[in-house]
């Protein structure tokens, strides 16, 4: 086993009872064992539902007491004695999506949610229970992602890209469409209506679709950040979210039939008129994916569906391989990370200050915002 030093404790921000608040405690540092690594974390994401996610509100089901969390930036502390490429002092983001490894089916988010299955629960329950909000996490080794530090971090004088490590924390916003545009085989050239835009894991969706080649149409509705949509790329086209079904598949036939549909609509969303008229707009045998967090039953437009051959995918997350490509994506330059963009670090916050960074995030950040914990 390849260990660095290792303080004996650390500090990481634990809840002891569901539901109950947060706190800052002094507990003993996770030691790697075989198949995993010890990382200290540099920067870890706060989504904007986190405060619903802790205080209950949201009923995710996780074990407690638990260290709070979910994916991270951070560098190898120690690792486990089967690690092959993985070295102290490298950098690596931490995907938050745990997997069985005797049975890749049985999935948790770390820090998050125990999944739906005996086998999830056992793996929260038992190894992976401690996520990242804490000065160092025990992580599978295969959910460490190598960083280019040199090309991601460089100046662009030495072939750097010139990004500050915190903003490296918005890949793993990109990785979730990544997953679900994937899954749906969208190909360059393609046209693919994402709705709703206008949001988080949205606006991260248009960006990966532009990066894989397709045509965009987004849909929102927030005409604000549509036009900034607009203005990125010729691809893209907008569509206003106006809840007249009839004006809005008008609009969208403007723009030809649509070879895919990506949805990602928050409970709010649903009574929202988009997914019957983005269905309605998709040609022979295209292809939908849901992946939003609508928790009741849906209108279906039944008809277009069989007689077109339309494919419905449902999407939790992403492959192994989806966020290694992503990765590689952002570090040629194909997917970028800059400011002007609308890629912005809104805050960064110390374990202590967790409240105030919880709120920041549920303050309903624009596209391309994030607000981290700073361990
Ligand atoms: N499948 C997965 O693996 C996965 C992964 C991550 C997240 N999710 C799910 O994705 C959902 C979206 O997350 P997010 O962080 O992107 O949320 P968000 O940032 O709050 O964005 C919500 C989006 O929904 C729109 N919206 C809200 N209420 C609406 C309504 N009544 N009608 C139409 N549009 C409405 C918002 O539009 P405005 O801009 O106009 O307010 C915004 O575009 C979450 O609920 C989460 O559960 C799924």
């Amino acid at each position: 086993m390849a260990t660095a030093e290792l303080p004996k404790v650390h500090r990481a921000l634990v809840q002891r009872v569901y539901a109950e608040p947060l706190q800052v405690e002094v507990i003993p540092t996770p030691q790697p064992t075989a198949g995993s690594a010890v990382v200290q974390v540099l920067f870890t994401n706060v989504i904007s539902y986190m405060g619903d996610i802790y205080n209950g509100t949201r009923k995710y089901s996780y074990a407690t007491p638990l260290v709070a969390g979910c994916s991270a930036i951070g560098r190898i502390a120690a690792v486990g004695a089967d690690a092959t490429l993985l070295q102290p002092g490298q950098l690596v983001l931490i995907d938050s999506v745990i997997r069985g490894r005797d049975d890749p089916t049985a999935i948790i988010l770390s820090g998050i949610v125990d999944g739906v299955s005996e086998g999830s629960r056992k793996l929260m329950q038992g190894e992976w229970r401690d996520s990242t909000y804490a000065e160092y996490v025990k992580a599978p080794l295969e959910n460490c992602f190598p960083l280019d530090e040199a090309r991601l971090c460089g100046t662009p004088a030495s072939g750097g890209l010139g990004y500050e490590l915190a903003r490296l924390m918005y890949i793993s916003a990109l990785m979730v469409p990544f997953g679900g545009l994937r899954d749906i085989g969208l190909e360059a050239g393609e046209t693919v209506i994402i709705a709703p835009a206008t949001g988080h894991f949205g606006g991260a969706a248009v960006f990966t679709a532009l990066a894989m080649g397709a045509r965009v149409i987004a849909m929102g509705r927030n005409t604000e950040v549509l036009s900034r949509f607009k203005a990125l790329s010729a691809r893209v086209e907008t569509v206003r979210l106006t809840g007249d079904e009839e004006e809005e598949v008008a609009a969208l036939q403007k723009f030809g039939p649509a070879d895919a549909f990506f949805d990602i609509s928050p409970p709010q969303a649903s009574e929202s008129t988009h997914i019957q008229s983005a269905i309605r707009c998709l040609r022979h045998a295209g292809r939908v994916s849901f992946m939003g967090g609508l928790l009741g039953e849906v209108k279906i437009p039944y008809a277009p569906v069989m007689l077109k051959d339309i494919k419905i995918h449902g999407k939790w997350m992403y492959s192994r391989e989806d966020a290694g490509l992503l990765v590689k994506m952002v570090e040629v330059g194909l997917l970028s990370l800059e400011e002007k963009n609308g890629i912005t670090v809104l805050g960064t916050y110390p374990l202590e200050e967790w409240k105030a960074a919880f709120d920041k995030a549920a303050e309903n950040p624009s596209v391309g915002q994030i607000v981290l914990l700073r361990p």
